[in-house]
C-alpha cells in the first residue's frame, strides 16, 4: 500500500507542481460568466476537462486539486475526474473545507469551516479515489488582524483537519494563507506569516500530525497590493525562505499559492527561491496563475479548447523550469 509520506513526496516531486483548479461552484460560475461562459454543471466540466487534458500537463503537474463537484463529475468520454486523471499521471485531490466564514467573537475576521462530519466525508473522498486534500485559512492583514484568537483558531482548524485526513489515508495540503489585501509593507507580511506558521506548527504537534505526510502550502511574502512599491523576486525569495525556515527538515514540501499575483511575478518569485539550500521542496501549487490565461483564451469556444490547453502549458512549463533550476542552481 501506498504510505502518505510516499504520496507527499509524489506531490512534491522534483520539477513538478500542483494545479489548483478547486474554485467553489460560486466562485467557478463567476469566473466563467467574466469570460462570457454560462456558468452551469457541464461547462464548469468542460473547463476541468480542458484542464486536466492538456497535453503533457503531466510534465510539470504532479496533481490537481478538485472541487466536490468535480470530483464527482466524469469526461465527457465516461471517465470519472479520479480515474481520468490517474491514466494521465497525475494525483486527484479534493478541497474540503467550506469556506471562509465570519468568527464569533472576532468582528472582522474569519474561521475556515468544515470539521462537521469531516472523518465521513474523507472516507468517500478516498473510495472516490482522492489522494490528498486541501483547506484553506485566511487572515488578513490591517492595523490590528489577524487578531491571535482568529491565527490560533484557525490554526486549530488546520491541524484537526490534517489529522483526519492522515487518519483516512489522504496527505493534507495545509494552506494558511495571508492575503495581500492592503498597503502594508514586506515587513509586516513577514512578521504575520510567521506568526501564523508558528501556531500553525504548535497546533499540527498538539494533534501527531506526521510532517512527512503533509504538503505545506503558504504564500510567498511580499508587500500588500496597494504598497507603491513591489519587492523584486530576491527580496520576496529572502524574505519568504527566512520564515519558512523555521520549519522542520522532515516537512514532505512546500507548494506555493499564487495569491493573486500577476502569473509572471508568481514565477519569476518562484525561480528567485530555487537559488536558497532549503531542506524541502519549494515547488508551486497555483491556482489563478495557471488558469487565468487558460481561461481568457477559451471563453467557452469549442474551437479555441488547445488555446487554452497551450495558454495552460505555457505557465505549467514556466513554473516547472523555475523549479527544475533547482538542480542546476545547487550543483554549481
Ligand atoms: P491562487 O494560486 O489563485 O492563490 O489559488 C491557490 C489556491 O488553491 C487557493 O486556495
Amino acid at each position: 500500500m501506498t504510505t502518505i509520506r510516499q504520496i507527499a513526496q509524489q506531490m512534491t516531486t522534483f520539477g513538478k507542481g500542483i494545479l489548483a483548479a478547486d474554485e467553489s461552484i460560486g466562485t467557478m460560475s463567476s469566473r466563467l460568466k467574466n469570460a462570457g461562459v454560462e456558468p452551469t454543471a457541464l461547462s464548469r466540466r468542460d473547463y476541468r476537462e480542458l484542464l486536466a487534458t492538456a497535453p503533457d500537463l503531466a510534465y510539470g503537474v504532479s496533481g490537481i486539486i478538485f472541487c466536490d463537484e468535480t470530483l464527482n463529475q466524469t469526461f465527457a468520454d465516461g471517465t470519472p475526474f479520479p480515474d481520468a486523471c490517474r491514466a494521465r499521471g497525475i494525483l486527484p485531490g479534493i478541497k474540503v473545507d467550506t469556506g471562509a466564514k465570519p468568527c464569533p467573537g472576532l468582528p472582522g475576521e474569519t474561521v475556515t469551516e468544515g470539521l462537521d462530519g469531516l472523518a465521513e466525508r474523507l472516507a468517500e473522498y478516498a473510495k472516490t479515489g482522492a489522494a490528498f486534500a486541501k483547506w484553506r485559512a485566511v487572515f488578513t492583514i490591517t492595523d490590528n488582524t489577524p487578531s491571535r484568537g482568529s491565527i490560533v483558531t484557525n490554526a486549530n482548524a488546520l491541524a484537526r483537519y490534517a489529522a483526519a485526513c492522515q487518519e483516512a489515508g489522504l496527505v493534507p495540503i495545509v494552506e494558511p494563507e495571508v492575503l495581500m489585501a492592503g498597503a502594508h509593507g514586506i515587513g509586516r507580511c513577514t512578521e504575520v506569516t510567521a506568526a501564523v506558521h508558528q501556531s500553525v506548527r504548535e497546533q499540527l504537534a498538539l494533534l501527531n500530525v506526521d510532517l512527512a505526510g503533509i504538503v505545506l502550502k503558504p504564500n510567498m511574502v511580499t508587500e500588500g497590493d496597494d504598497h507603491p512599491h513591489p519587492a523584486t523576486p530576491d527580496e520576496v525569495a529572502a524574505a519568504t525562505v527566512d520564515v519558512l525556515r523555521s520549519w522542520p527538515g522532515d516537512l514532505a514540501g512546500v507548494a506555493f499559492l499564487s495569491g493573486g499575483q500577476p502569473p509572471q511575478r508568481a514565477t519569476a518569485n518562484l525561480a528567485a527561491m530555487q537559488s536558497y539550500d532549503t531542506p524541502w521542496p519549494l515547488t508551486f501549487s497555483f491556482g489563478r496563475a495557471l488558469v487565468s490565461p487558460a481561461l481568457a483564451a477559451w471563453r467557452g469556444d469549442e474551437e479555441r479548447i488547445g488555446d487554452g490547453q497551450a495558454a495552460l502549458s505555457a505557465h505549467v512549463a514556466a513554473n516547472a523550469a523555475a523549479v527544475r533550476m533547482r538542480g542546476e542552481l545547487q550543483s554549481v
